[in-house]
């Protein structure tokens, strides 16, 4: 298990480039099951995640091949159970069920459990299916599906904490080849719901509204076989954009999309940073003297769950007292614990981090506990006295291609030590 020491206080400068979005790579790679021809998908990001939702497809009956960024998958036959030894390692590959049961009509996945940022349930998902003529059965830990024909239907997708990103991709992918018109009522509005529509669509479905709160999918016979370059990841250009002020003269992000990164570059704006957008590309300024925030996480084009734990790194710092509501994960603050340990002052209150500006952290062992919350110790750690030592960061593995080289290459001394 490797760990990651940053040593503190280095400043950042230079160009880093974007890989391809996580979050879009997944329910795409997912999607290629829905036909038997081969899809070559572009700008793959070269992360665990990634790795996991290959071997699902393997098992499945795929023949996949990747050469650096490109995945190539045929899956010409298909079988529809995915086992729970590869579906445990990671909750996304509920999104195999959508394209499993479009188009074999069932789709046996082990049920995801509880994750460390809460109570993940999917029960939007498979009220979705059951609209669209699903069987859905829960039994012995699987979730099974099944049905003669899936029908077209008005499905209100939205629910206790707003929409949900990978039940609009599941319920879209299984859409696809159902007889008639699907109407989805409250759908994600994510750039990655964009992405995998535009994907689809290449493969010949007929999908409107993808980026709307309503999408309308019409039913086709069959897909074909596609190409599709997977957008930039929105959450590890925000992750560095964060890094440029918390330690940057000045940081140059490539291949990024800023339309995807406003609330981001907004609430950074907000806090005093000077931020330059370009086509393709943000560059930040440091500020020494950043000013408080107040935030809270949204469905997009809000601020995103996914930048929270990362933004109070930046606060721990920042003179004043900041507030960051969590309005998606409500108990997604493992970081805290740990930021406290390198001299942050932070309470919690319900699902609210109150963030009170120290003037020094200090470097200290640390623990990572999920993908974002080990990416805000990483952060921390660039802006800390000494040596912050971080454990664990097979998590940061998950949803971060290289995160320490592109770091590095900023200026940033980190080492990833095999322990
Ligand atoms: N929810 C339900 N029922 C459902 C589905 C979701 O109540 O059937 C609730 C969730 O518990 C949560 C809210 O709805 O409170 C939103 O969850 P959503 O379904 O949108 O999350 P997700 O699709 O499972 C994706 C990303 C997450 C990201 C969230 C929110 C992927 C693979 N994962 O998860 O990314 O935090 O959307 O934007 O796309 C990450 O990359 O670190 C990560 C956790």
């Amino acid at each position: 298990m490797d760990k990651i020491l940053v040593h503190g206080g280095r400043p950042l400068s230079g160009n880093v480039r974007v890989s391809g979005s996580k979050n879009s790579a997944l329910p795409i790679l997912a999607a290629t099951l829905l036909t038997r021809d081969e899809c070559v998908i572009h700008h793959v990001p070269d992360l665990s995640d990634i790795h996991y939702m290959l071997q699902i497809l393997s098992h499945l009956g795929a023949q996949v091949e990747r050469a650096s960024g490109t995945v190539t998958v045929k899956a010409e036959k298909i079988a529809t159970e995915a086992p729970y030894e590869l579906v445990r390692k990671m909750r996304a590959s509920v999104c195999v069920l959508g394209p499993l049961l479009g188009r074999e009509n069932e789709a046996t996945v082990s049920l995801p459990g509880g994750c460390v940022i809460g109570d993940r349930p999917i029960d939007l998902h498979l009220k979705g299916f059951e609209a669209l003529g699903a069987a859905v059965r829960v039994q012995g830990g699987n979730v099974k599906c099944f049905a003669s024909q899936l029908k077209g239907a008005v499905i209100p997708l939205r629910g206790k904490f707003g929409s949900t990103v990978l039940g609009t991709d599941n319920i879209m992918m299984a859409a696809v080849l159902a007889d008639g018109t699907t109407v989805i009522d409250g759908a994600a509005e994510e750039p990655e719901v964009v992405d995998l529509a535009n994907f689809l669509n290449a493969m010949g479905a007929k999908i409107e509204g993808a980026g709307t709160r309503r999408i309308i999918v019409e039913g086709v016979k069959e897909l074909h076989g596609a190409e599709h370059a997977v957008i930039p990841d929105r959450i590890e250009a925000g992750t560095f954009l964060v890094a440029g002020a918390i330690a940057g003269k000045e940081v140059k992000l490539t291949r990024a999309n800023p339309t995807h990164l406003q609330s981001v570059i907004g609430a950074l704006e907000k806090a005093g940073f000077r931020i330059e957008s370009k086509k393709d590309s943000v560059t930040i300024h440091g500020n020494g003297a950043p000013t408080p925030l107040e935030l809270i996480t949204e469905p997009y084009p809000g601020f995103p769950t996914d930048m929270q734990a990362q933004m109070s790194a930046l606060l721990c710092k920042t003179n004043g007292i900041s507030t960051i509501t969590e309005n998606i994960f409500p108990q997604r603050f493992m970081h805290v614990s740990e930021l406290k340990r390198m001299g942050a002052n932070i309470t919690l209150e319900n699902a609210t981090a109150i963030i009170n500006g120290v003037d020094r952290l200090s470097g200290a062992p640390v623990m990572a506990s999920d993908l974002r919350a080990s990416a805000a110790l990483v952060l921390a750690g660039l802006q800390a006295d000494g040596v912050t030592e971080v454990n664990r960061v097979y998590h940061i593995d998950r949803g971060y291609e290289m995160i320490d080289e592109k770091l590095n290459a900023l200026g940033a001394e980190i080492e990833r030590v095999k322990v």
